[in-house]
């Protein structure tokens, strides 16, 4: 589905480089370019503090816990989501409450939001799944309106912007009160290993997040608040200082990338592209489409045969996984996100693509879907 191989390559003298400094230096970890790592990725955002931790999951678990959630406390999210994003509710005795996404933009659905709301519900997490931006205006104004915290899962979205009612565009990841991200190595901004981050613009929240994140230690050894251990490692700061320098570059190549499958695929009546929201700049993590009338395991074997990868994000969404069985929420009908279930298949997408395997892959597609 990805190729960091080659990208690797084209940088390989400036990350070997780096990675050589990290080790000769034996700051291996809260290393300087840890903290300069935060400063870039800050300023690339437009937001005032970012904190690196060890991974996406842990950054929406500190969020979680800096908003000072209490058990019980109702967070509502898309069901039509990775795991990551529900499972640390539950893991900090929350509740998770499942709403619909929209059918077009596979992100949370606001009317679904607002009705979801309850006296128990205390925080949002809208999803931009798959590189697009979930409808923030909507979602902060039902946000305020309720007063409820946002955290935006930013995880699949970096480079991402979204353009608001005010016309001014942001970066997704710079509008809820926490932003949280991945650096998975196939992610959008990918390290050689794991990595995430969380970004706010509220002092507050950052002293709270970076004591919550370094054991709840105010200073060395005294811990007011539980935390637990979360560090990004200064091999992988290094090497996403690098990377975050091409950036913009690795969007602009999935999106021509995007471009390309759109064309070939473009009317098909069986194909349903993913669909670009006008307010939003698609990321194009994953390139998904939505299939009418496919045997769509045929289709994936039939890819695979011809070793092409293509993958199902995500076979079961979040209301029917058994984890959540004994949470209400669990037991709601969903028809949009069960219609997408069986339906979205994601097709490689990376930035590496040439024309000639664009080519390959769509042409294969067609071939299966035509005959
Ligand atoms: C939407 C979403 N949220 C959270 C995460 C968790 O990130 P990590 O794998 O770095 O823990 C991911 C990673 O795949 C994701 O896609």
């Amino acid at each position: 589905m990805v190729d960091t191989r080659t990208q690797y390559h084209r940088i390989k003298a400036h990350v070997d480089q780096a990675v050589a400094e990290v080790i000769e230096s034996t700051a291996f970890i809260n290393g300087k370019i840890v903290q300069e790592f935060g400063h870039h990725l800050a300023t690339y955002l437009d937001v005032k503090h970012c904190i690196p931790c060890a991974n996406g999951t842990d950054a929406l678990q500190i969020a979680m816990m800096a908003l000072g959630l209490e058990p019980g406390d109702e967070v509502i999210t898309p069901s039509f989501t990775y795991i990551a994003t529900t499972e640390v509710i539950a893991l900090l005795r929350l509740s998770p409450v499942f709403v619909e996404v929209d059918e077009r933009t596979f992100c949370m659905d606001p009317l679904a939001l607002e009705k979801a709301i309850t006296p128990r519900t205390k925080a949002i997490i809208p999803v931009h799944l798959y590189g697009q931006a979930a409808p923030m205006d909507e979602i902060m104004e039902i946000a305020r309106k309720h007063k409820l915290f946002v955290i935006e899962d930013n995880a699949q979205a970096i480079g991402c912007s979204y353009t608001g009612k005010d016309r001014v565009t942001r970066k997704t990841g710079s509008i809820g009160d926490i932003s949280t991200t991945s650096f998975y190595p196939s992610k959008n901004l990918g390290a050689f290993g794991d990595g995430g981050a969380l970004f706010t613009n509220d002092e507050n929240l950052a002293s709270r997040i970076k004591m919550i994140a370094n054991h709840g230690q105010s200073k060395q050894y005294y811990h007011d608040i539980v935390g637990c251990n979360s560090r990004l490692d200064s091999l992988q700061a290094a090497i996403l200082d690098i990377k975050l320098v091409h950036l913009d570059d690795y969007v602009e190549a999935r999106r021509k990338a995007a471009d390309f499958y759109d064309v070939a695929f473009s009317g098909h009546p069986k194909i349903r592209t993913p669909y670009r929201a006008p307010y939003s700049e698609h990321a194009f993590h994953q390139y998904t489409l939505v299939l009418e009338g496919v045997d769509r395991d045929g289709l994936k074997k039939f890819l695979a045969e011809h070793d092409i990868p293509s993958m199902i994000y995500y076979p079961v969404p979040g209301h029917r996984q058994k984890m959540f069985e004994h949470f209400k929420s669990s037991s709601q009908k969903m028809p949009v996100t069960d219609w997408l279930t069986s339906r979205v298949i994601s097709l490689p997408m990376h930035t590496e693509l040439e024309e000639d395997q664009l080519r390959f892959i769509t042409t294969k597609v067609l071939e299966y879907i035509n005959q």
